[in-house]
């Protein structure tokens, strides 16, 4: 039985909206509570899964609950809010927050610098899962929304019967999901721990920097695969960010680092000399902008003094205009009263010079 749009849980706490997907063990439903807000259901649907005895059926949803009440204390801003578990129609059910925007997987290739913001926060979040003796066990770009117009990523997807030790956990549901899955991931008898999420971690890193998925832990340890390290697919990181993805897909679990804030250190050197880089780029520019400044105000100065030598220029020019024009008027003066004198004098008398 599958629910549908306006079917009523929990006596109408929540109202179904939509199918979201089938995921491994059951379906998820976009979902609203009384507010309205969106949620997310998570359900197991121990009915499907026909290969399972009885009593694995019973261990399966015991194993859910435990976890899923142990998640509902793990809080942190880069994981997804889980609200409470409940069991309905035979369904085990999870209610968590619905966080709209794409996934890691969607986006594809990004630049180092965006991935490493998404990667440390995402590394925040799972020391919080660890520090409650948590795995997350399904690390990889499809389970880290980007939430929509934020710089923010947000873990989802918690394998909740990861120590299930039935062939069901063993199997990944997409060949992809081999591509995050470190080796103890992918046996039998091994049990996941701290080191299976850094490598599925550094892996999620490898893809989001090179867009392209890392070769698979069996392949590595069965045939012997070359995991290509990032530097030879891009250009532009650095040797401290290839090495620190690198020592985190450490094929044996005893290799990696041991907790994910060592990790996450190994990651921070080589941001914090990015940053040092930057700083000094940054002071350079500084010099830079202060030595432009002077050179600025010494233009000013220097055109300052060039208007005032203009200034001043110009005066002259403008005194000697009116001393010519002065001395114009002054000749202009001078020629007028020669004419009138010329006038006012008696001319000669012509009878008198016929005289
Ligand atoms: N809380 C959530 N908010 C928004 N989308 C989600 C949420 N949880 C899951 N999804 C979407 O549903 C897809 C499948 O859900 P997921 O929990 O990863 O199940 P599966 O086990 O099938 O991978 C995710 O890749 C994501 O696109
Ligand atoms: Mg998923």
């Amino acid at each position: 039985m599958a629910w549908v749009r306006g079917d009523q849980l929990q006596n109408g706490k929540y109202t179904i909206e939509r199918e979201l997907k089938t995921g491994r063990f059951g379906v998820n439903y976009i979902a609203k509570n009384r507010q309205d807000d969106l949620l997310l259901l998570k359900t197991l649907d121990v009915n499907s899964l026909t290969s399972l005895s009885e009593s694995d059926k019973e261990r399966l949803e015991t194993m859910f609950m435990k976890e899923a009440v142990k998640l509902t204390l793990c809080q942190h801003e880069h994981i997804v809010k889980f609200y409470e578990p409940f069991k309905e129609a035979g369904y085990s059910c999870l209610v968590m927050e619905y966080i709209p925007g794409e996934t890691l997987d969607q986006l594809g290739k990004i630049s180092p610098e965006q991935a490493l913001i998404y990667i440390q926060q995402i590394g925040a979040a799972l020391t919080i899962v660890h520090e409650h003796n948590l795995i997350h066990g399904d690390i990889q770009p499809e389970n880290i929304i980007l939430r929509a117009g934020k710089s923010e990523a947000v873990l989802i997807d918690f394998d909740l019967v990861l120590d299930f030790d039935h062939e069901l956990t063993t199997r990944r549901s997409k060949e992809s999901d081999e591509s995050f899955a470190s080796l103890e991931l992918c046996t039998r008898n091994t049990k996941p721990t701290v080191a299976s999420d850094i490598y599925s971690l550094a892996a999620t890193f490898y893809y989001a920097i090179t867009g392209q998925v890392p070769e698979t832990a069996l392949k590595r340890k069965i045939d012997n695969k070359r995991l290509i390290p990032p530097q030879e697919l891009i250009s532009g990181i650095s040797n401290e960010l290839n090495l620190a993805i690198l020592k985190g897909m450490e094929l044996e679990a005893k290799n990696r680092p041991e907790s994910i804030e060592l990790w996450l250190k190994l990651l921070n050197s080589n941001s914090q000399n990015a940053n040092a880089v930057n700083q000094n780029a940054n002071a350079e520019d500084k010099n830079t902008n202060a030595v432009n400044q002077n050179a600025n105000a010494e233009d000013h100065k220097n055109n300052g003094t060039k208007n005032k030598t203009t200034v001043s220029w110009d005066k002259r020019m403008q005194i000697l205009t009116l001393v010519i024009a002065g001395i114009a008027a002054f000749g202009g003066l001078l020629q007028g009263i020669a004419s009138w004198n010329s006038q006012t004098t008696a001319p000669p008398n012509p009878t008198s010079t016929k005289k």
